[in-house]
Formats: C-alpha cells, sequence, structure tokens
C-alpha cells in the first residue's frame, strides 16, 4: 500500500498588514498548495493587522515581540516555536527584520522570503521607488530563499510587471502585490517539491 502524503507544516512571519500570509492560507484552503498545512503565524509586531486576519482563518498566532533582547535571543525564542510545531518551511511575508545565525543554522533551505523587485535589483528597502528612480522599464516580485545575504539567497521564482509612464509608487506597488499574490504560492508548492524529509 502507499503511504499517505506527508503533509508539510508551514509557519509564515509578519510584522503588518499580511496580505501574502492571506493569499498563501487561502491557497492552502482552496488545494493550490497540495499537502501542506499553515501551523502558525508569529508576528513581531502585537498590533499587525495581518493577526486578525490569520485568527479569522482559524490559524494559531502567537506574538513575539524582540522587547530589549538580541537578535540571537529573540530568533532563538522564535526558533522555539517554531521547532514545538513541527514547522517544515518558514515563509517570510513581510517580516521586517534580518535573521540571526540563531535562525538560519537550524532552518537552512527551509526559508523563503518575498521580495517586490526584480532581485539581484533593487535589495533592501522600498524597491518600488529605486525602480522608479533608476528608470528601467519593468519590476516585479521574487521568492527567494533567505541566507546570510540582504535579499540574495538563490531565487525561486520571479513575475515581472511593466512600469508605465507617470507611474506613482502606490500604483506600482499595487501591480505588483497583486503578482506577488500569485507567486507565492506557487513558489511555496515548487519548494515542498523538492523539500528533503527531517
Ligand atoms: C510585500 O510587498 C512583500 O513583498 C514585502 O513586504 C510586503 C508585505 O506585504 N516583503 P504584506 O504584509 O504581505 O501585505
Amino acid at each position: 500500500m502507499r503511504e499517505a502524503a506527508k503533509t508539510f507544516r508551514l509557519g509564515i512571519l509578519i510584522s503588518g498588514r499580511g496580505s501574502n500570509m492571506v493569499a498563501l492560507a487561502d491557497a492552502v484552503r482552496a488545494g493550490l498548495i497540495p499537502n501542506a498545512k499553515i501551523a502558525v503565524v508569529i508576528s513581531d509586531q502585537p498590533t499587525a493587522a495581518g493577526l486578525e486576519k490569520a485568527k479569522e482563518r482559524g490559524i494559531e498566532t502567537v506574538v513575539i515581540e524582540r522587547r530589549g533582547r538580541t537578535r540571537e535571543e529573540h530568533d532563538r525564542d522564535i526558533v522555539e516555536n517554531l521547532r514545538k510545531r513541527e514547522i517544515d518551511l518558514v515563509c517570510l511575508a513581510g517580516y521586517m527584520r534580518i535573521l540571526s545565525r540563531e535562525f538560519l543554522g537550524p532552518y537552512r533551505g527551509r526559508i523563503l522570503n518575498i521580495h517586490p523587485s526584480l532581485l539581484p535589483a533593487f535589495p533592501g528597502l522600498n524597491p518600488q521607488k529605486q525602480a522608479l528612480d533608476q528608470g528601467v522599464t519593468e519590476a516585479g516580485c521574487t521568492v527567494h530563499f533567505v541566507d546570510e545575504t540582504l535579499d540574495g539567497g538563490p531565487i525561486v521564482l520571479q513575475r515581472a510587471v511593466p512600469i508605465f509612464e507617470g507611474d506613482t509608487i502606490e500604483a506600482l506597488s499595487e501591480r505588483i502585490l497583486e503578482q506577488e499574490h500569485h507567486t507565492y504560492p506557487e513558489a511555496v508548492t515548487l519548494v515542498l517539491d523538492q523539500l528533503p524529509a527531517r
């Protein structure tokens, strides 16, 4: 008899709005990310709007504030929470902190991030503004593995969007975000398909 397919347990880290977290949760519910469950949403910000959206979807939420601790202590707390829940893959979704080795060590190759630019172009803050300032004709989004570098880990999937004459940061960000919501679930599906057993 064939073994039942393993259910991969996802942990999503947010700091704010949480629209990519919602896109992932809705994709899991719709069966677009097979054999997956969102086991926990962790926020470093108690007021993150995404927390309510996760709760509405019946997903466990945890707030882990930094509260004067070092980055390492904060990351150790997060890792402990992920371990307790046997998380297979961590998805950063608007999580506004750089990860320390305490986090990268145990989850290397198992942490994804989404960034609103066509990496390696425009890493870091305000990539949509960077793209407009440079006068490029295409922007987009990238899902990549997280490593020590700033938005520099191996790329899983990208999607381009056009930049129009007279584009504003708001209009461009909106156009990119719409693509992010399709690209992240697709990228997670690709990664889970190749993820080695623990
Ligand atoms: C997205 O644009 C994502 O690419 C970037 O931060 C933003 C988060 O938005 N890393 P949301 O919280 O998922 O709505």
